[in-house]
């Protein structure tokens, strides 16, 4: 045990607790150049700075967005945009009352000697970069790491420098005021099964704790953003959302300390109504045995439908905010157990 005391370490659980706020979730629209631009030309959008400023401005811009959204993450080109009129974009989000995050690692690379498993980087002058985003209003970040299911994957070696790095990570962003969104996704990819899953995900989440345990970092100020545990999409036997919810608080329980102040799951290619459903269904049955809010932190499985909508044209953004706003508010139901499948038939209410 070391002696060292953090004098961030109050304004990290306020920011935390602020961060998992009841009825409230993460809004993931940290998208990188290449993952962004990707979802653009599948709808014929520019893949230029400027469609990605005046998408990114939809989104912050929505009015009522607060009542559902907590934080926003957001990219390094994100966080230095403004709005038309001038307005930076951390200042939307200051003045809505939603936390302002930002995506620190640097995209998850080949991890060498290991063909189909990877390992995330951006360690280097991390120190520096958190320093400069916190001046810049970020209060939180976040670091992905991404575990392949395969026959003979995840290698020990993969789970080790993922978790290590994660755990660096946080240990820096705790020193430096943002609170560390620990970020460890199992992928959906493949055929396996959901038990297989459940193996892979609790392995991971076991190494991650350890390594954040070895790096003192407190786990009173910090978010675990995991995914669920699933069928793959291409199993024969899919799960059904019972056995989703049942194995993925099972596996939480198992591995998360109860001193971690939330838990907000990723979407990972699920649809928007499964991750609606899933989400639901772990907090209408088994919210009152968890020790730490559950919630969700999704991208895609929030913006999709306003994305498919928008397309590029501004005359479209009313309407595409109408259809961002009713995925926030159906997850925000969901994190309190409220979500049912009617609620995606009745307009969201701003
Ligand atoms: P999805 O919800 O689209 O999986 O994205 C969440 C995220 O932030 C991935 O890093």
């Amino acid at each position: 045990m070391s002696f060292y005391t953090n004098p961030y370490a109050e304004e990290l659980r306020k920011t935390a607790r602020a961060m998992m706020a009841p009825n409230k979730g993460i809004l993931a629209m940290d998208e990188s150049h290449g993952t962004c631009n990707k979802r653009f030309q599948k709808l014929g959008i520019p893949t230029t700075e400027e469609r990605r400023r005046a998408y990114r401005q939809l989104i912050v811009t929505t009015p009522g967005l607060h009542q559902f959204i907590s934080g926003a993450i957001l990219f390094d080109e994100t966080i230095r945009q403004s709005t038309d009129s001038g307005t930076p974009f951390v200042q939307v989000l200051q003045e809505a009352g939603i936390i302002p995050g930002i995506k620190l690692d640097q995209g998850a690379k080949d991890l060498a000697g290991h063909p189909g498993e990877k390992v995330t980087e951006g360690l280097d002058n991390l120190r520096e970069r958190i320093a400069e985003y916190y001046q810049m209003g970020a209060r939180f970040a976040k670091w992905r790491a991404v575990i392949a299911i395969g026959e003979a994957i995840p290698s020990r070696a993969c789970l080790d420098a993922n978790a290590h790095a994660l755990a660096r990570y946080a240990a820096l962003c705790q020193e430096g005021g943002l609170v560390p969104i620990v970020e460890p996704e199992v992928l959906i990819d493949g055929d396996h099964s959901i038990e297989r899953c459940y193996d892979v995900t609790q392995e991971t989440l076991h190494t991650v704790f350890d390594q954040l345990y070895r790096q003192e970092v407190a786990f009173d100020q910090m978010i675990l953003k995991p995914s669920m545990v699933i069928s793959g999409l291409e199993s024969p036997a899919p799960a059904s959302v019972e056995q989703v919810a049942e194995m993925t608080i099972r596996c939480l329980l198992n591995t998360v300390p109860a001193s971690v102040p939330g838990v907000a799951f990723l979407s990972g290619g699920q649809s928007n109504e499964q991750a609606s459903a899933h989400l639901n269904e772990m907090n209408a049955k088994y919210g009152d045995r968890c020790p730490w809010r559950v919630t969700f932190s999704y991208a895609r499985a929030i913006q999709q439908p306003a994305l498919d909508y928008w397309r590029g044209n501004d005359a479209n953004v009313p309407h595409a905010q109408q259809l961002l706003l009713h995925r926030a508010r159906c997850n925000s139901a969901a994190s309190m157990g409220q979500y049912s499948p009617d609620m995606e038939k009745q307009p969201a209410l701003v």
